[in-house]
């Protein structure tokens, strides 16, 4: 771990910085023009500050503690309070606030939660996180302005609606009484101010020691657990209440929204996947596919026992960009090499195998309603020239259509449970040929055409996500 230098890293770079400057200064003989100098975290933190609180002073931790106790004694156990990163380090300086309290002359709300705040000092880590895409919005379901969407595309308003006051020991019910309450302007106002998908304060408590350590025992302040196989807080038809409060440090936002895989799930929901973008949680832990009554021989890979387990395989050395690096995400238990051979060629298989399904899926519907397209569901539907009535179509096509979505849309094309994806494809292709669908016709294509072909699929679905609310 590099832990130790992350102030350290940046009293260094500031020092250098110095240097430069003074190098130059010498070298150029003249003064230092101001604008030569960088925007740091630093100044970027006090333009975050309300105007009337920049010309404030520091009064200390315990003038704060007189009036917010509990997070003043939940702070001073921490490593940060041990480290004198204090209450102004990040709501910046509070004499002002401190002899009048108003919510004008403190740092508070969306703003607080703007990764700058912590940028001051873990300047590295910000630049990664900076550079993944929770740094930046899916702008159809924050402009929507809907509470249900702002829970997983609103960083900033998960940290104050949801993370803040589920930490302060508030219910997934209240939460939600709460969020259902808010005012139309109230909502509206979260529009202009969402700028992250996953914000810092999203995984991180910002004032107090949680009790969800790492596998390595490392109190890194984690709002929620890094491992589970608890799938109670999105069983088929959850709502919003539970599943955005799903105890699982990414599976609170990557699950299937209560995606409803049985029979009368797939005969009751015909517009679109009964599934969200992103069900990965559901996909590790083998949960959430269209199933026969015995279910699947095997449900979880080794995948779902890695220690932590997205983050095993996300995060490497707590690297915040998300992004998987095959040396260091898949050892001790692959090499290298092993690890990138497994990969392509399970990719490999699972892009064939769906491009397979979508073949006979488009076989049957040009047999049955002469055009390819109506295997579909109806707002995936491009242009159709039929659209089935869906009482016609048999559940061995819904029940298909189902797992190639859920397949499709967790993206790892097999990685993330290799024996579950192999299950859920055989079972959909058992059920075609018990309904007579040619398993002969698959096109051959190359790994380039079927990519393509699969793209399409999903930049249909994020077009009817965009526009259908709350499925
Ligand atoms: C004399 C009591 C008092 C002191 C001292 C005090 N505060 Fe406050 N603080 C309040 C009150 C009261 C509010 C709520 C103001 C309102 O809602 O109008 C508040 C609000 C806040 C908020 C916003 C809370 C929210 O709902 O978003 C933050 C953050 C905050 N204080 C931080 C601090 C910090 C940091 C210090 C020390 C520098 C401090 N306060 C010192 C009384 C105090
Ligand atoms: C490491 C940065 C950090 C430190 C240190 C910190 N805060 Fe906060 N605080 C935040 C952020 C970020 C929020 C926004 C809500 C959230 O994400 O939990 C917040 C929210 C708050 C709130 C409003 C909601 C709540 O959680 O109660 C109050 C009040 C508050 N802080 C007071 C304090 C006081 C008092 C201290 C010192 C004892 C302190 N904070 C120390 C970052 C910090
Ligand atoms: C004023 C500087 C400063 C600010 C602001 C700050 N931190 Fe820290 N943080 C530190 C230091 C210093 C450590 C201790 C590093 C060490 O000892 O290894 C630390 C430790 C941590 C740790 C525990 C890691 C460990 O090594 O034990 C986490 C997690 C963390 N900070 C997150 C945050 C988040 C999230 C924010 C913003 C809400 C934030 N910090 C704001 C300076 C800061
Ligand atoms: C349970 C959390 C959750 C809720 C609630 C949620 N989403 Fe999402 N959504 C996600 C995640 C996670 C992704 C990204 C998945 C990925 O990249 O693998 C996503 C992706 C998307 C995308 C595609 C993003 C892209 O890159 O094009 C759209 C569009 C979308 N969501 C719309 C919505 C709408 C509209 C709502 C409200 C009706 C909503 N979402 C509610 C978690 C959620
Ligand atoms: C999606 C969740 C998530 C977000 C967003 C996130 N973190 Fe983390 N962070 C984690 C997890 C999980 C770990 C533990 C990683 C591990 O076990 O190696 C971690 C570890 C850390 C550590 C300790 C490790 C180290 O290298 O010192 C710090 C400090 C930290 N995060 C700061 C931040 C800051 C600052 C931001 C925003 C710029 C941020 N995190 C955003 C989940 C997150
Ligand atoms: C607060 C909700 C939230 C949490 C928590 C969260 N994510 Fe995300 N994540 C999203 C959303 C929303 C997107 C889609 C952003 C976009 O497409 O612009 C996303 C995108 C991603 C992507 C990029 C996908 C792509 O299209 O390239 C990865 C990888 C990812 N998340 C992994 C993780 C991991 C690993 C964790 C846990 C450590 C995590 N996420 C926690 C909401 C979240
Ligand atoms: C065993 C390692 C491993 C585990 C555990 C794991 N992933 Fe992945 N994930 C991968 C690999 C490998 C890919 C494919 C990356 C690629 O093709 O670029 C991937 C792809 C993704 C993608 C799509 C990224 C993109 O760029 O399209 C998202 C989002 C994602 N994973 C989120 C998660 C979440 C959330 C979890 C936990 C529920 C998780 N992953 C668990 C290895 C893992
Ligand atoms: C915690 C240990 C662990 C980690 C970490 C891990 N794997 Fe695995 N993986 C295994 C084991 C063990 C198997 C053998 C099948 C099983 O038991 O599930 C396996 C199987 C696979 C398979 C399926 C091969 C097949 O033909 O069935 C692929 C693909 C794969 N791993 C890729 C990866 C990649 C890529 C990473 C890193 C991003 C990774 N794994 C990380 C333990 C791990």
């Amino acid at each position: 771990m590099l832990k130790d230098s992350v102030a350290i890293k940046g009293l260094v770079a500031a020092v250098l910085f110095l240097g430069v400057i003074v190098a130059a200064g010498c070298g150029g003989g003249g003064p230092l023009k101001s604008q030569n100098i960088p925007v740091t975290a630093v100044a970027q933190f006090t333009q975050l500050l309300p105007t009337v609180q920049r010309s404030a002073t520091r009064v200390g931790d315990a003038q704060c503690g007189k009036c917010h106790a509990t997070d003043h004694t939940s702070w001073l156990a921490t490593k940060h309070a041990s480290v004198h990163v204090d209450c102004e380090s990040c709501h910046g300086p509070g004499s002002a606030h401190a002899s009048a309290p108003t919510l004008l002359n403190i740092l508070h709300g969306t703003d607080s939660t703007s990764s700058i705040v912590c940028a001051q000092c873990h300047n590295d880590i910000n630049n990664d996180w900076s550079a993944s895409k929770h740094a930046g919005i899916v702008e159809d379901p924050v402009n929507l302005g809907n509470n249900n969407c702002f829970r997983c595309h609103s960083g900033e308003f998960r940290a104050n609606n949801i993370d803040s006051k589920i930490s302060h020991g508030q219910t997934p019910a209240q939460v939600n009484t709460a969020i259902v309450a808010l005012d139309t302007p109230t909502l509206q106002s979260y529009i202009p101010a969402s700028h992250t998908s996953a914000t810092c304060t999203n995984c991180h408590d910002p004032h107090a020691n949680t009790n969800n350590l790492t596998s390595a025992g490392e109190q890194f302040y984690l709002r929620r657990a890094t491992s589970s196989t608890d799938l109670s807080s999105d069983l088929p038809g959850a709502q919003a209440t539970t599943y955005t409060t799903l105890n699982h440090i990414c599976g609170s936002c990557h699950n299937n929204r209560g995606g409803n895989p049985s029979d009368a799930g797939l005969n009751a929901n015909t517009t679109r996947p009964a599934t969200h973008e992103g069900p990965e949680y559901n996909m590790l832990l083998g949960s959430g596919g269209a199933e026969d009554v015995a279910g699947p021989p095997v449900r979880r890979s080794t995948h779902a026992e890695a220690p932590d387990q997205c983050v095993q395989c996300h995060m490497p050395n707590s690297r915040h960009t998300f992004t998987v690096s095959l040396d260091s995400s898949c050892a001790p238990c692959h090499t290298p090499s092993d690890a990138a051979s497994r990969e392509s060629s399970v990719q490999g298989e699972v892009q064939n195998g769906l491009v397979a399904l979508r073949t006979r899926l488009q076989n049957w519907a040009q047999t049955t309603f002469h055009d390819p397209a109506v295997w579909e569901y109806k707002t995936n539907i491009v242009a159709p020239s039929v659209i089935p009535d869906q009482n016609f179509v048999p559940i061995e096509v819904k029940r298909a259509r189902h797992n190639y979505y859920f397949i499709l849309l967790d993206r790892s094309l097999g990685v993330h449970n290799t024996p579950y994806t192999r299950y859920l494809l055989n079972y959909a292709n058992t059920g075609l040929d018990a309904i007579g669908v040619s398993r002969s016709a698959t096109r051959s294509l190359n790994r380039r055409q079927a990519i393509g072909i699969l793209n399409e699929d999903i930049a249909r679905v994020r077009a009817s996500n965009g526009s259908l609310m709350n499925q």
